[in-house]
């Protein structure tokens, strides 16, 4: 991620509300990444030319009937799934749950296409689109279980925090769109994030932290190691994983 021409593109700011526990606006919306225009990969391209049909859900100023792909035990959401790995081999395992990532970088778009038919999924669909908009138009109230966020962009220096993706305007839209007790689960290597992530939570009273001690859990069995895990490891960074309720 490049932080030089970030104040060029981040041309999103709205009046701005603050919270009362921390700094994070409420009333704007979020822009939590930086497209890079990377190149494809032949396989890559081929895959979004071929199996988007299969996959792909295009964006729409529509609510979604989420029927139309399947008839499923759960939802889930995994917002910017990278290189979708980690993503595909959850779906692997939980054949009777429906995945749906959102990504916004192409390439990733394409490798997890790639993959979704190497294994001929059935579970799986995914939209290449800024998330935020995504559950804000297209998804339908108290329709998902769970929202995955693993290793999200950290925006580590404070003039960026607000493009976070956990703060309590999207904690907000989260609400809405899981159902009764669904589970936000937040994975990240980056300490000070986690940390933001607390406090978060615990600023906010329609969410609770599950963590037996207030802050983190272990991994949970059906989180499979992700890219950008691997990378925070190589680094020597330390790994938090958490889970926050709806109430
Ligand atoms: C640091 S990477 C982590 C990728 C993957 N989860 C992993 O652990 O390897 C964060 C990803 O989130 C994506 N992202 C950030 N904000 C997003 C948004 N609002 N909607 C969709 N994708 C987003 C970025 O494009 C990027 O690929």
């Amino acid at each position: 991620m490049t932080e030089n021409n970030e104040k060029q593109l981040d041309t999103s700011s709205q009046p701005q509300n603050k919270t009362q526990d921390n700094q994070a606006p409420i009333n704007r919306e979020i822009k939590s990444f930086v497209r890079h225009h990377g190149r494809l990969t032949a396989g890559q391209q081929n895959a979004l030319e071929n199996y988007w049909e299969d996959f792909g859900i295009d964006f729409q100023d529509k609510v979604l009937d989420l029927k139309t792909f399947g008839d499923f035990n759960q939802v889930v959401l995994e917002i910017g799934f990278g290189n979708g790995e980690s993503l595909v081999e959850m779906a692997k395992n939980s054949p009777g749950t429906l995945f749906i990532g959102a990504e916004v970088h192409r390439p990733g778009v394409g490798r997890a296409l790639m993959l979704a038919h190497e294994h001929e999924l059935k579970n799986l669909r995914v939209i290449e689109y800024d998330a935020v908009a995504f559950i804000d138009k297209m998804l339908p109230e108290q329709c998902l279980d769970r929202v995955q966020v693993f290793f999200p962009d950290p925006w580590h220096k404070k003039r960026h925090f607000k493009r976070r993706l956990i703060q309590p305007a999207f904690c907000q839209k989260l609400h809405r769109v899981l159902k009764p007790k669904g589970i936000l689960h937040v994975a990240t290597d980056w300490v000070p994030y986690a940390e933001h992530c607390v406090e978060v939570i615990d600023s906010i009273d329609f969410f609770n932290n599950c963590s037996p001690t207030g802050d983190y859990i272990e991994k949970p069995d059906y989180r499979p190691e992700t890219k950008f895990e691997r990378r925070g490891l190589k680094l020597g960074h330390e790994v938090r994983d958490m889970h926050f309720q709806k109430c």
